[in-house]
């Protein structure tokens, strides 16, 4: 039985991510930070079978103990303060925990190192916000970098982190540059379950209003159920690499708004959306749009999900879920 220890269990990632690995037959542990954490219990909820493993990406002998507990095949790296808007606010703790995590842990793997026949594999969650203000479109695994928030120079250096310990230990690192996913277990801050949540409020007459920040961004959304999946196959490569993880297709804010208002059944968003400057980023991310060529090639990825789709499943998701919380309060 193969052993994965997942960092950043109880976020969207690694809920998907441990599903797939027990299902798969894997041994998963999960790294659970603080005290009594609320959500590894949700998270034992939903698999068993999981065992957690207690660690923080700021202190480097409790990933050391971690590594030395689990004895992993595999180590996916997923810990992050993940939403680029808290990351212009708390710019030193996302670099302690979204950089310097990486080091941390990639250094425990390091250290604690595995069997020379079967050495800990480890997979870097690196993201597309690393290409920032895009230097062409689409990006691809050469596209130069220019982060944009502190989460994205975080990201930058967890990458090169990850591509450096591959090549000056021999280790089996590799990183996935994810483009923008998404589903209904994805956290109510970022805008797509932002807009899927409420608009399930505003039909069930809970809320009247969306307030938003800038509805010209685009980005390139797919399923995180899809994108675990090239996470496990990136581990699964005899050679290490990087690699976009993406669907290759764009929509705006305003797009995401259009269907999601349309498949709840009304004619505008525009009556329900308010703008709220406290949305804006002080600089932003305007497009993003992946070339999944090298994944497809090589791992033999493709997403499954699409567009529609995706909305859909997170608005009756939503729906049912807040339909089932107005139940139990009446
Ligand atoms: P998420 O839902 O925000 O989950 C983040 C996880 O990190 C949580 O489990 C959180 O644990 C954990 N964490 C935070 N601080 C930690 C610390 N000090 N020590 C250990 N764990 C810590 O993020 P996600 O969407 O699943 O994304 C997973 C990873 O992929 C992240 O690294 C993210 O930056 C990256 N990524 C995401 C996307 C995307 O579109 N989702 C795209 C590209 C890259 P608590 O429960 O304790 O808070
Ligand atoms: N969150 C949020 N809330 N975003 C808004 C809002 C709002 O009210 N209004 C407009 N937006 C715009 C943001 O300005 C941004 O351009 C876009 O919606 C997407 O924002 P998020 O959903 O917060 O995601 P993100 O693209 O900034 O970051 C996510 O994707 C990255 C990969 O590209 C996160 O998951 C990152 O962790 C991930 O690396």
């Amino acid at each position: 039985m193969k052993r994965a220890l997942v960092t950043g269990i109880t976020g969207q990632d690694g809920r998907h991510l441990s599903k797939l690995l027990v299902e798969n037959g894997y041994q998963v542990f999960g790294l659970i930070r603080g005290q009594a954490n609320p959500k590894a219990e949700m998270v034992l909820e939903e698999n068993p079978a999981i065992e957690m493993i207690d660690g923080d990406l700021r202190d480097l002998s409790s990933l050391i103990a971690a590594v030395e507990q689990v004895q992993p095949d595999e180590v996916y790296n997923l810990g992050a303060i993940s939403f680029v808007q808290l990351s212009f606010k708390q710019a030193e703790l996302t670099a302690e925990i979204t950089g310097l995590g990486v080091l941390r842990m990639i250094e425990a793997v390091r250290i604690v190192g595995g069997t020379d026949n079967n050495p800990i594999r480890f997979y870097q969650a690196s993201s597309s916000e690393m290409f920032g203000k895009v230097r062409e479109t689409p990006q691809t695994e050469r596209t130069p970098f220019h982060p944009r928030s502190p989460y994205g120079v975080a990201k930058v250096f967890g990458h090169y982190t990850t591509m450096n310990y591959r090549e000056a230990y021999g280790m089996h690192a590799s990183s996935g540059i994810l483009f923008n996913h998404e589903g209904p277990l994805r956290g109510l801050e970022f805008v797509t379950r932002k807009i899927t949540n409420s608009l399930a409020r505003i039909k069930l007459g809970l809320q009247n209003e969306i307030s938003l920040g800038n509805l010209e961004a685009a980005r390139d959304w797919g399923f995180a159920g899809d994108y675990v999946e090239a996470m496990w196959l990136m581990l699964q490569q005899e050679v290490p690499d990087d690699y976009v993880i993406s669907t290759g297709e764009i929509h705006t804010i305003r797009e995401f708004l259009d269907l999601a208002f349309e498949i709840a059944g009304y004619d505008s968003w525009e009556p329900y959306v308010r703008h709220d400057n406290r949305f804006d980023r002080p600089a932003e991310v305007d497009l993003l749009m992946g070339d999944a060529t090298k994944a497809k090639e090589v791992l033999g990825w493709t997403p499954k999900v699409g567009f529609r789709e995706l909305v859909e499943m997170m608005y009756e998701s939503d729906l049912a879920s807040e339909t089932e919380k107005m139940r139990r309060n009446s």
